[in-house]
Formats: structure tokens, C-alpha cells, sequence
């Protein structure tokens, strides 16, 4: 009896504990780090400990003996140093994608130059730091570490990412005619991502020419494309994100060109460089393409995850989807990340039905954005989302649940019957 109460009360003390220790890790990142040398390992290591929600699982000096170390510590995740020897770090960081394929890995190095960054991300590391490390960087890349972690299970590319790497979800956005709303589409989807504090999403305007997702969000930035093409020799995560511009939804963008002649300063293997990058830097990306189908619209869409291709219920808006499908088709891979996206759905002067358009195009419509003249032309007037100015039309809500669909959030809903007009065409 007495031994039953003296345990009793040590539960009593201890049940308090255990949930305290529980609430208090649950949000916590376990974290093991190698570095072999003493030097930059301590610093490194105090940086760690100053972030509030990491916990040092694990310390190792000795890059042959880390994979064991996180075979028996399970992280959340892990940082290599890699200036000690950098093919050894690099063939460590590919053991441990291959063994651990959802272990999200931060490498850092003081060579902070692009061939060093790539072959990191290459081997699998998910983030990179140059060396000395800044609190705030970390604090950010931890960050994203956590989301990619969690993205792993699922959530982030959902039904799109087709990847596989738990990265980041890219999608396109480019028009089957001028003025058939794609800028309204990246805006106010990459708002509605950007929405999840999980996510950080980015808007990059390649409509190099006259694109004006600047003016929709009315951002004035500091930097663009064309800076960002021309460093890009010494291009690294940091100089990239802070390159963004953000706005109050959360979501950065990187405009066009403000000058016209730097548009020839973005070569389209710059391209190729700068989103490598912004694909570890963030968990969604929307393009923005223009609708000349150049050499940087083609390598933007072969880099995407989904190609939204949006068209409007008319004769050369639909003509043209059956021409670009066609061309996409002939190249592998192309073609099946194609979503047709129809807009302006309900617009008095549609000149075909939906049911018309779809068997023309001879692919599902993903789908429809209602029409909405006065929320639109509203919200672009005001330099604002939608969100912000007509967050309750049926406009916005379409695109919020466009953005979850394309996230994986929400399961696809099949394309409701258009009420069939006087006007429409069969
Ligand atoms: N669903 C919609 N309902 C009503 N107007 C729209 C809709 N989508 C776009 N618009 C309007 O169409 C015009 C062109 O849109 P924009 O996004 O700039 O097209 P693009 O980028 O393809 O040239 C803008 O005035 C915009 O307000
Ligand atoms: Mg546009």
C-alpha cells in the first residue's frame, strides 16, 4: 500500500514533466552537425544553440563517421560543414540523401560561389549557407529545413511534385492569347500560397518585356532579373533571396527589367541558375511567362512542375491551345504537366461553350476562373491582391482553391456544367 502510493506521487510529479518535455519538443528541431574542424565547428555550433528551437542532438568531427551518428540519433535534420575537405562532405551528403531521403540537409562553406553551391544541392543538401553564418540566415534556413521536412510527408507539390526530392512545388503560368489573365492568375495564387506560414512562395516576372506584377502588388523593388543575370557568376542563396522584394501577403517577387535594353542581360542559362536556386530557396514558385514563347519561356516550362495554360472561351484563345498542346506534346515530359486553365467563365460575350472548348482542345479543363470585371480591374487599380480587395468574389475563392489544388491541399473538383447561353456556340 505505501509503495503504491509513494509511486503514486512520483507519476503525479512526473506526468507534469513528461507533458511539459513533450509540448516543449514538439516544436523542437533535433539537429546533428559535423564539422572536422574545431575552428569553424564551435562558432557554428553557438549559433545552433542561440536559435531557440534547435536542439543539438549530435556533434561529429569526423566525416567517415556521421552517417553512424545519424543512424543512431535520427534528426531532424543535419548540417555539414564542408570546407574541410569538400569531396568527402559532398560524398557524405549523397549517402545520406540516398539512406535518408527525407533528411532535409543545410551545407555550409565559406566558397559561396555558384559551382559550390550547385554541388551541394546536387548531392541532395536542401539549403546552403556561406560561411560565417549569420544568425538570422539560420534562423531562416531552419526554418525552411522544417518545411521541406514536412513537405516530405506530402503536403508541399502535392499532387504535382513530381520530383520527389520533398522540394520546392514550380508552376507556370502562361497564356494562350495578350491579355488573357495570366498576371492576374500568378498574383493572386502566389498570394494565396503564401498564405500558409509553412510555405514561402515566390512570384518571379518573366514576362520580360512587359510584364506587371510589380504594378498588380504595387512593389517597388530594388532589385531585378537583370541584376540578379548579371551577378550571376557569384550568385549565392543569400544574394538571391535578398534580391526579393516582399510583399504583405508573404509572398517575394523578382520583377522584370525595369530597362528595356537589360532584357538581353537575361540569357537563358541564367535562368536555368536562378531557379536551380529558388527552388532550394522556396517551397513554391509561380512564373509568370510571357506569351512570345521565347528560348526563357521554354526553359521556365521545363523546369516547372505544372504548366498552367490559361485560356478564355474564344475561337483563337482555344485555337491556340490546340497549337501550343500540340508543340508540347512532341516534347517528352512537356506535355503532361500542362493544366488548361479557362477564365473570364460567365463572360457575356464568350463566343464558345465549355463543352465546345473542351472537346476542341481534347484535354480535360482543370479549372474554371468566373469572370469578375469589377474585383479584377478593382484590385489591379489598387495595386492590390484580391485578397485584400474583394477577398469574398467568387473570383478569389476560385484562385484560393486553384492555389490549394495545385498544393495538394484539397482534392481536385471535377468541372461544373456551364449554364449554356443563348449566344453559345456548338
Ligand atoms: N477572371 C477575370 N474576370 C474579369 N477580368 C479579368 C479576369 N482575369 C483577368 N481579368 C482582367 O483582364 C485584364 C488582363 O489581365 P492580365 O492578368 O493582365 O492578363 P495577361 O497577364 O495575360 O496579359 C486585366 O484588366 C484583368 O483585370
Ligand atoms: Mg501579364
Amino acid at each position: 500500500m505505501v509503495f503504491l502510493i509513494r509511486e503514486l506521487y512520483t507519476l503525479q510529479v512526473r506526468i507534469p514533466y513528461v507533458f511539459w518535455w513533450w509540448w516543449k519538443m514538439k516544436d523542437v528541431q533535433r539537429i546533428a552537425i559535423v564539422d572536422p574542424s574545431d575552428s569553424t565547428r564551435e562558432p557554428l555550433r553557438n549559433l545552433l544553440l542561440g536559435v531557440e528551437t534547435v536542439w543539438l542532438e549530435a556533434e561529429c568531427s569526423r566525416y567517415e563517421f556521421f552517417i553512424d551518428v545519424a543512424r543512431q540519433s535520427t534528426p531532424d535534420a543535419v548540417v555539414i560543414a564542408l570546407d574541410s575537405d569538400h569531396h568527402k562532405a559532398l560524398q557524405l551528403i549523397q549517402q545520406l540523401t540516398d539512406e535518408f531521403p527525407n533528411m532535409p540537409i543545410l551545407a555550409v562553406s565559406a566558397r559561396g560561389d555558384g559551382q559550390s553551391i550547385l554541388q551541394a544541392l546536387r548531392a541532395g543538401a536542401k539549403e546552403f549557407l556561406t560561411a560565417p553564418v549569420v544568425l538570422e540566415d539560420l534562423m531562416l534556413a531552419m526554418q525552411r529545413l522544417r518545411s521541406t521536412r514536412s513537405g516530405s510527408n506530402g503536403d508541399i507539390g502535392g499532387t504535382f511534385n513530381g520530383n520527389h526530392r520533398g522540394e520546392s512545388l514550380v508552376v507556370s503560368i502562361i497564356g494562350s492569347k495578350g491579355g488573357v489573365g495570366c498576371t492576374s492568375l500568378a498574383v493572386n495564387i502566389g498570394c494565396a500560397i503564401a498564405q500558409d506560414p509553412n510555405y514561402n512562395a515566390a512570384l518571379v516576372d518573366l514576362d520580360l518585356a512587359l510584364g506587371d506584377a510589380d504594378v498588380a502588388l504595387d512593389l517597388i523593388p530594388d532589385y531585378t532579373l537583370a541584376d540578379v543575370a548579371m551577378n550571376v557568376d557569384r550568385l549565392d542563396m543569400q544574394f538571391l533571396r535578398r534580391s526579393l522584394c516582399k510583399h504583405d501577403s508573404g509572398l517575394s517577387l523578382l520583377p522584370h527589367p525595369v530597362q528595356m535594353e537589360d532584357i538581353a542581360l537575361v540569357h537563358d542559362e541564367h535562368l536555368g541558375r536562378v531557379i536551380g536556386l529558388l527552388r532550394a530557396s522556396y517551397s513554391h514558385l509561380v512564373f509568370d511567362l510571357s506569351k512570345r514563347f521565347t528560348p526563357t519561356d521554354w526553359t521556365a516550362m521545363r523546369m516547372s512542375d505544372v504548366v498552367i495554360l490559361v485560356a478564355q472561351l474564344e475561337l483563337t484563345s482555344i485555337r491556340n491551345v490546340v497549337r501550343v498542346l500540340h508543340t508540347m506534346d512532341k516534347e517528352e515530359g512537356l506535355g503532361e504537366k500542362v493544366r488548361i486553365v479557362m477564365n473570364r467563365v460567365g463572360a457575356e460575350d464568350s463566343e464558345i461553350s465549355l463543352e465546345k472548348a473542351q472537346e476542341t482542345i481534347g484535354k480535360p479543363i482543370f479549372w474554371q476562373v468566373p469572370n469578375d470585371y469589377r474585383a479584377m480591374l478593382g484590385a489591379r487599380n489598387a495595386g492590390v491582391p484580391l485578397m485584400t480587395h474583394a477577398p469574398k468574389s467568387k473570383t478569389h475563392l476560385s484562385l484560393v482553391g486553384l492555389a490549394n489544388a495545385l498544393c495538394g491541399k484539397t482534392p481536385v473538383e471535377p468541372v461544373k456544367k456551364e449554364r449554356r447561353s443563348f449566344f453559345s456556340f456548338r
